[in-house]
C-alpha cells in the first residue's frame, strides 16, 4: 500500500495511474480548490472514497510521495502577458512565481511550507509538474529556488522534459517532471520506460455528433491559418489539449467535405490516457454548459498523461525500466 498527497489534485491523474499499473493506493488527502474537479474526483473514485471501517492502531497520515502539479497562468508567456496588460501594458515578467506575489503560479510554495509543517516525517518522493516555460530565462530563478529549498528539506532532485508522445499517447504536450528524491541519490530518467505513440484512429470517435462541428465563423476562417488566431488541423496527433477547445488558437478535424469537428470531452479525456470508464463516472455528475459539459474539458486540459505517472511509478515503486541494450 503506498500513501499519496495529492495537492492541486485535480481529476487524480497520479492516483489513476497507480490504480491502472494495479498499486494499492490510498489518498491520505487529496486537495483542490475547484468544485467541479472534486466533484468529478469523487465519482471516479466513488468505491474506494467511502468511508470503511478502521482501526486508529498503527493510522498513519504520512504519505509515501507528494504530487502536485501546481497551476502554470503565471508561468506560461500567454498567462504572464495578460497579466501585463491587465497592470497597464508593463511586462514584469520576473514576478510570475515569487513568492508571496499573489500569482497563482507560486502556490508551489505552498507545498514546500507544507512539507516544512510535516515536521520530521518527509515524504520519500516529491513529484512537481508543470510547463516548460518553468525553465525560460525570466523563471529560471524561481525554478532554482525551488530546488534549493528541496534540497534544504533533505532532497536531491532531477528533471526532465516529457512528452505525452513518448508515452504512447497522439498528444504533443511537454511539460517538465521535477523528481525530488529524499537523501542523496537523485532520481534518473535515462531508463523510464517509453512506449510507441498509438495511432490517434484509436483515440477518436467515428461518429460524433453534429454539436461538436465547427459553426463559427471566426474558426472557420482560420482553418489551416498560422499565428496566434489560427485553427490547425490534427493529423496523426493532437496538439496540447487546453481548457477550451472551441477557441482560437483551436485544433480540428476533418471530416471531409468542408466539414470540421472539434475534439469531444470523451477524445479530450482519452488524449490525457483516462479510461472512457473515468470518463463516464466524471461524466456523470456534470451538467451542459451551453452546447458541452465545459467543466470536463477544463479538467482535461488542466490534468497530467496518466501513462507519464504510471512510467514513473513503475520505476520508483517496482523498480520497472526500460532494459539497456548490451
Ligand atoms: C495544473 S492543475 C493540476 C491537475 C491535477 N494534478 C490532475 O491530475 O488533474 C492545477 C489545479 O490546481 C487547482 N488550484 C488552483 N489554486 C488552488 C489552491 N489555492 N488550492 C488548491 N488547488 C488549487 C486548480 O483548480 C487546478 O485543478
Amino acid at each position: 500500500m503506498v500513501q499519496i498527497l495529492e495537492l492541486f489534485g485535480g481529476i487524480g491523474s497520479p492516483r489513476c495511474a497507480l490504480r491502472n499499473i494495479g498499486i494499492p493506493v490510498k489518498a491520505i488527502d487529496y486537495v483542490e480548490i475547484d468544485e467541479k474537479a472534486v466533484r468529478s474526483y469523487n465519482a471516479m473514485f466513488s468505491e474506494e472514497l467511502r468511508y470503511k471501517t478502521q482501526s486508529v492502531v498503527g493510522w498513519n497520515l504520512k504519505p509515501d510521495i507528494l504530487i502536485h502539479g501546481s497551476p502554470c497562468q503565471d508561468f506560461s508567456i500567454a498567462g504572464h502577458q495578460g497579466k501585463a496588460k491587465a497592470e497597464g501594458g508593463r511586462i514584469n515578467r520576473g514576478k510570475g512565481a515569487d513568492e508571496g506575489s499573489g500569482t497563482r503560479s507560486s502556490l508551489m510554495w505552498e507545498t514546500i511550507h507544507i512539507i516544512e509543517q510535516m515536521g520530521e516525517w518527509r515524504p520519500r518522493y516529491v513529484i512537481w509538474e508543470n510547463v516548460k516555460n518553468v525553465l525560460s530565462r525570466y523563471m529560471r530563478a524561481n525554478f532554482d529556488r525551488y530546488i534549493k529549498e528541496m534540497e534544504r528539506l533533505g532532497y536531491s532532485s532531477s528533471f526532465k522534459i516529457l512528452d505525452a508522445r513518448e508515452f504512447g499517447l497522439p498528444q504533443a504536450r511537454e511539460r517538465v517532471f521535477t523528481v525530488s528524491t529524499l537523501g542523496e541519490k537523485a532520481f534518473s530518467f535515462d531508463d523510464l520506460i517509453k512506449t510507441p505513440m498509438r495511432d490517434i484512429k484509436e483515440f477518436l470517435l467515428p461518429d460524433a455528433p453534429p454539436v461538436y462541428d465547427v459553426t463559427q465563423p471566426s474558426v472557420l476562417s482560420v482553418i489551416g491559418e498560422k499565428g496566434i488566431r489560427r485553427a490547425t488541423v490534427i493529423q496523426d496527433y493532437a496538439y496540447t489539449i487546453t481548457a477550451r477547445q472551441d477557441r482560437t488558437p483551436a485544433q480540428v478535424i476533418d471530416m471531409g467535405n468542408g466539414r470540421y469537428r472539434y475534439l469531444t470531452e470523451l477524445e479530450c479525456w482519452r488524449l490525457q490516457g483516462y479510461t472512457d470508464e473515468d470518463f463516464k463516472a466524471a461524466a456523470a455528475v456534470h451538467e451542459k454548459n451551453g452546447r458541452y459539459k465545459m467543466a470536463l474539458y477544463k479538467q482535461a486540459g488542466n490534468s497530467i498523461p496518466v501513462p507519464i505517472f504510471e512510467s514513473l511509478f513503475r520505476k520508483i515503486l517496482l523498480n520497472q525500466t526500460m532494459e539497456v541494450k548490451k
